[in-house]
């Protein structure tokens, strides 16, 4: 062997062994740099010497070339499916059904009987894949397909990061072909959807859909950028011996560099079983994957072999299932309820039905898009599901139930409250250089504060206690204020009297007067609370919190033109334009002139602007944010290197422009400041910008000042937060989120379930927080609340 190949299969050999500890013992052995080195290392070599190469290279997971359609696989032992047990004595039936065929003593009078050992594995909720090995190399992958004929998705298979392309150790038979489940976990398919959704991709209705449909992708790269694992729990072919129990013989696997589930245990007789299933039961939510229950097998193999089959199902198997969390029920209505910021959004009124134990009667339809995609209409039979608390959803329609004289879902032209017209949002979305205008998914409620379903939950929101913090005022209340028409606005409640407030349900003098005593201490809010208390659209507390630190005044939010806006982090086109056009409705300002006039609000403005704001504009990026069409970020920069000021631009020359850009973009430029309007939006924005104290020639730099400024973070394991919004928080003090652990990782937030990461960061001596923890450090240390 050359040196060259010496050291290529060195590499590989020492990467694979790093896969090993990484995926099957969830041990890791190296720092991720070092990891990277290595394979950058084999990458360039390979790339050297192509005819060095192997399809076994950790490098080959890539995804190869797309096909035209997947191959057919004959599954020389069949894939079978599991019977299922959903009552405690469903599975006492099939412990008897077990020992009677083993021949062994069953339950006698005196409850007595042999207690058979079962393997007890999760029923993880994917794909059942066979995978094929070949003297330890990874030959072929397939679905189950309808269990004697499977599809072939070897190249997809390859790309699983947990899937060995060779096997480790010694001693495995020459055809070795295990069975397991391919499955996306949780936290990865959140990302994934984040990911799709930000791209205007599919997203996916939970993890098994997601992990089906990014498997069975001919184009293996896009299997490859899918988060998907593998949990091997058995075997079909094997040309030699394996251990004889089902418990030694998955070990046996493992030790071999198959990945098999943490949770497996052996379990002596039924007793043993149902406190297995009622462990894993109550862990089921913070698991990482989801389970939709249990499966017990008879552990020792030539028992089950004794035991057979029957017709598609074994004797020596079966799947104890957590009780459905979907549900079939009729479609009774369709109503349309106003939100805060007039949303007029569809809710399902069903038929009750018990789902997963709890009686559920209405269920989110989302949006009309979400009508239109479900195909739903009122009167037919739905298929409800629901996912521990969250509120049940209408995840499918089963059209053959259709009745004769079902109606379709309309949304009302006028609204259902106050009854002004319903519209149709639009979204503005900018790209290359181009801003159009499409409808959005969401229809408004054109009234406001004129229509009473608006106006009460503005005030809900509006005194609520991350907002106003006005103590003492429940929602009935202020139902009851705006039904008796005591108040019309937020600006009213400031002008409450103690005879108004005592007339009302459920108030007596002390509770009057301290509701008072509530509204005015209420009156000095932050800047940060008061934009937040105002329920602008869209703008939540984050929003409202980088309004006030970067632009600290209400004065210049209230000013402040769409562009300018989008200068602010996390701030883009579409929520600039809600901000800009809230401050511009007559109504509101009326509003907010009352707070800030007649009932004596106090801003506790931020006073200075900050560096974060005023070290973001360049020539080039105010020019790109014009949207000038056809000229692009990279255009802009030039023309702003050319020409040095907006004045020089405006005044330029398409011919001057035409040294630096090609002849169309520099057209371009020149009719779009010709055009009606435009020059003059150019010089409103490069004022403003100046009001605002923005240093205009400096170059983009880094957001200094921030709390966690230069550090990095790491979310990991089963968060009962939602990760974007702990993320969302995290980069909003300044810390960047990464997705694996190194030396540089500043903070671990660890949730259940928490793996390699985990234990990177302990061996690193990295700091680890729990949830608790984490929600309490931003609760204490920085005031944020994470729901
Ligand atoms: S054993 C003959 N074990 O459940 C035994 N199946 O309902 C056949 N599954 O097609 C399968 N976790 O896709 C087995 N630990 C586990 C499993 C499991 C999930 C799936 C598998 C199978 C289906 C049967």
């Amino acid at each position: 062997m050359t040196d060259v190949a010496q050291r290529i299969s060195a590499l590989r050999q020492e990467l694979d062994a790093h896969n090993y500890r990484y995926y099957v013992l969830d041990e890791p052995s190296v720092p991720d740099a070092e990891y990277d080195r290595l394979f950058r290392e084999l990458q360039a070599l390979e790339a050297e010497h192509p005819e060095l190469v192997t399809p076994d290279s950790p490098t080959q997971r890539v995804g190869g070339e797309a096909l035209g359609a997947f191959g057919e696989v004959r599954h020389e032992v069949p894939m079978l499916s599991l019977g299922n047990a959903f009552e405690e004595d469903d599975l006492h039936a099939f412990d008897r059904s077990v020992q009677s065929g083993l021949g062994l003593a069953g339950g006698d009078l005196f409850g007595g009987g042999a207690e058979v050992e079962y393997s007890c594995e999760p029923k993880l909720d994917g794909l059942a894949v066979s995978l094929l090995y070949e003297n330890g190399q990874l030959v072929r992958g397939a679905t189950r397909g309808d269990g004697s004929t499977g599809e072939d998705i070897s190249s997809n298979v390859r790309t699983i990061r947990n899937v060995p392309l060779k096997l480790q150790g010694e001693g495995w038979p020459q055809v070795l072909e295990v069975r397991g489940e391919v499955f996306m976990p949780k936290a990865g398919f959140e990302e994934l959807n984040a990911r799709q959704a930000e791209t205007g991709g599919k997203t996916f209705a939970n993890p098994r859909n997601a992990a089906a449909g990014s498997l069975r992708q001919l184009d293996p790269k896009i299997t490859a950028s899918r988060p998907l694992e593998f949990c091997c729990y058995g075997v079909g072919q094997v040309s030699g011996e394996l251990p004889g129990t089902q418990v030694a013989m998955l070990q046996q696997l493992k030790a071999w560099g198959i990945p098999i589930s943490r949770e497996l245990k052996l379990a002596r007789g039924v007793q043993d079983c149902l406190a297995y299933y009622r462990d894993i039961g109550e862990r089921r939510m913070s698991l990482a994957y989801d389970i939709d229950g249990v499966v017990f097998k008879v552990n020792n193999i030539e028992d089950q072999q004794q035991l057979g089959f029957r017709a598609r199902t074994p004797h020596w198997a079966i799947a104890h299932k957590f009780p459905a969390q979907e549900e079939l029920t009729e479609l009774l209505d369709v109503e349309f309820q106003v939100g805060r910021t007039g949303a007029v959004t569809p809710v399902a009124r069903l038929k009750p039905v018990k789902v997963a134990g709890v009686m559920v009667a209405n269920a989110t339809l989302h949006n009309m898009d979400e009508v239109a995609r479900l195909g739903v209409m009122i009167g037919d039979t739905v298929i409800i599901r629901r996912a521990g608390d969250v509120i049940p959803q209408v995840m499918a329609v089963v059209p053959e139930r259709r009745p004769d004289d079902a109606r379709p879902v309309h949304i009302p032209e006028q609204c259902p409250v106050c009854g002004s017209a319903v519209e149709r949002t639009q979204l503005i979305k900018r790209s290359k250089g181009k801003e159009s205008v499409s409808e959005g998914s969401v229809y408004r409620c054109v009234g406001r504060l004129s229509c009473q379903a608006q106006l009460k939950q503005a005030i809900i929101h509006f005194v609520s206690r991350r907002a106003m913090d006005i103590d003492g005022l429940g929602d009935k209340t202020i139902e009851q204020l705006v039904d008796e028409k005591l108040i019309a606005s937020p600006a009213d409640l400031y002008q409450l009297t103690f005879e108004q407030i005592i007339g009302l349900e459920g108030f007596a003098e002390v509770s009057s007067n301290k509701l008072l005593a509530a509204i005015e201490a209420s009156k000095r809010p932050t800047l940060a609370r008061f934009i937040y208390a105002l329920g602008i659209p869209d703008v939540g507390e984050e929003t409202a919190k980088v309004l006030a630190r970067s632009l600290a005044s209400l004065a210049r939010v209230r000013q402040a033109l769409p562009e300018v806006l989008t200068y602010l982090p996390d701030i883009g086109l579409e929520v600039a334009h809600e901000i800009h056009s809230f401050f511009e409705d007559a109504h509101n300002q009326q509003v907010i002139d009352a707070l800030l006039g007649a009932c004596g609000l106090q801003l506790q403005e931020e006073g200075e602007l900050s560096a974060e704001f005023s070290a973001v504009a360049t020539l080039g990026g105010m020019l790109d944010k014009l949207n000038i069409p056809s000229v692009g970020p990279g255009a802009t920069q030039k023309l702003a290197e050319r020409f040095g000021s907006l004045e020089a631009v405006l005044g330029g020359d398409w011919l001057d422009m035409r040294q630096t850009l090609p002849e169309r973009q520099a057209k371009a430029v020149r009719e779009f400041f010709d055009g009606e309007g435009n020059a003059q939006r150019a010089r409103a924005i490069e004022q403003q910008l100046r009001d605002f104290g923005m240093h205009w020639e400096s170059e983009k730099k880094v957001v200094e000042g921030l709390p966690l400024a230069g550090q990095t973070w790491v979310l990991t394991g089963a968060l009962t937060v939602n990760r974007d919004v702990a993320k969302d928080k995290l980069e909003g003090l300044g810390a960047k989120v990464a997705g694996s652990v190194s030396a540089k990782t500043h903070c671990v937030v660890a949730g259940p379930g928490a793996g390699s990461k985990l234990a990177k960061a302990s061996e690193l001596g990295i700091q680890v927080l729990d949830e608790a923890q984490f929600r309490s450090f931003l609760r204490d240390k920085h005031q944020i609340e994470l729901d």
